[in-house]
């Protein structure tokens, strides 16, 4: 896969690329990421990006002159243009279901802001996949960009060493919910002891602990994830309930739903799904 930065401070990437996981897969040829500095693209002599808005207010504007002659250069620069992605506050949150979703593509250009933002221009010529990492305002787009590249790339196959690991990460496709606790040795530290049934080898059980262990962590930190899912299961089953039975019927449908609700595991449902994506702030 291949990010292309472009960004007014190239500089900001430098130290994040050439450490740990990013470098080595960019070693190994799994990952590309070329930096471009959109200054570059400034055509007079005092290299001017950015200009007083119109109307007045505080602050300077990225001009449209210089960014999108910049941003359809760059398309060009590899067999094919790749999704534009543009870094504001103002854009989709970004959560693991559009991480999901960008790890699909095979080019991504991820456009960084700065100062009050672009000329609207720009937005309404290149159209481009407005994303934004949260309901704050960082100084630009760069850590959003930074963000980006890190949550898609441990999707990408053959990047972490343990392909799985990604999977069960919390909010991914293989489990919507917070993660489980985890421990390691030493058995004892500080009086603190690790929950017995880790070191029971016996797996079935281990597994329905941790799974408790999600739904209870889950429902006390963001019981917003475990509403939406549980609330969709009870929708989908009273679907699936009606086309089993076309004519009403004295069943116990109250009882019969919650015992589904318990059985139901949320990274099979489709629902628990939407309801993250919904429901999760990031
Ligand atoms: N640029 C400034 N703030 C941002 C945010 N929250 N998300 C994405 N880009 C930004």
């Amino acid at each position: 896969m291949r990010f292309d930065v472009l960004t007014l401070f190239p500089g900001i990437f430098e130290g994040y690329l050439s450490e740990s996981l990013l470098k080595d897969a960019i070693e190994r040829g799994a990952l590309e990421v070329c930096l471009h500095n959109m200054r570059d693209w400034a055509n007079d002599k005092h290299n001017t990006m950015d200009d007083r808005p119109f109307g007045g207010g505080p602050g300077m504007v990225l001009k449209v002159d210089r960014i999108v002659p910049c941003v359809e250069e760059v398309q060009t620069y590899a067999e094919r243009p790749g999704r534009l992605v543009m870094l504001t506050p103002q854009g989709r949150p970004l959560t693991q279901r559009v991480v999901e979703e960008l790890a699909q593509e095979e080019r991504i250009l991820l456009l960084c802001g700065r100062y009050e933002g672009f000329d609207q221009r720009v937005v309404e010529i290149l159209q481009p996949d407005e994303i934004s990492i949260g309901d704050y305002v960082l100084n630009g787009g760069e850590v959003a960009a930074a963000v980006v590249i890190d949550s898609v790339m441990r999707l990408i196959p053959g990047v972490l060493g343990d392909e799985n690991s990604a999977v069960v990460d919390s909010f991914s496709s293989g489990n919507r919910l917070l993660e489980e606790d985890q421990y390691t040795r030493p058995r004892e530290y500080r009086g603190l002891t690790v929950p017995e049934i880790l070191l029971s080898g016996d797996h079935g059980a281990i597994e329905r602990w941790r799974s408790s262990n999600r739904r209870e962590k889950t429902l006390a930190r963001r019981p917003d994830l475990l509403d939406g899912e549980e609330t969709k299961i009870d929708e989908d089953e009273k679907k699936k309930k009606k086309k089993k039975r076309p004519k009403k019927t004295e069943e116990p449908e109250a009882v019969a739903e919650s015992e589904n609700v318990a059985e139901a595991k949320p990274s099979e449902t489709p629902e628990a799904v939407d309801a993250t994506e919904t429901n999760v702030d990031v």
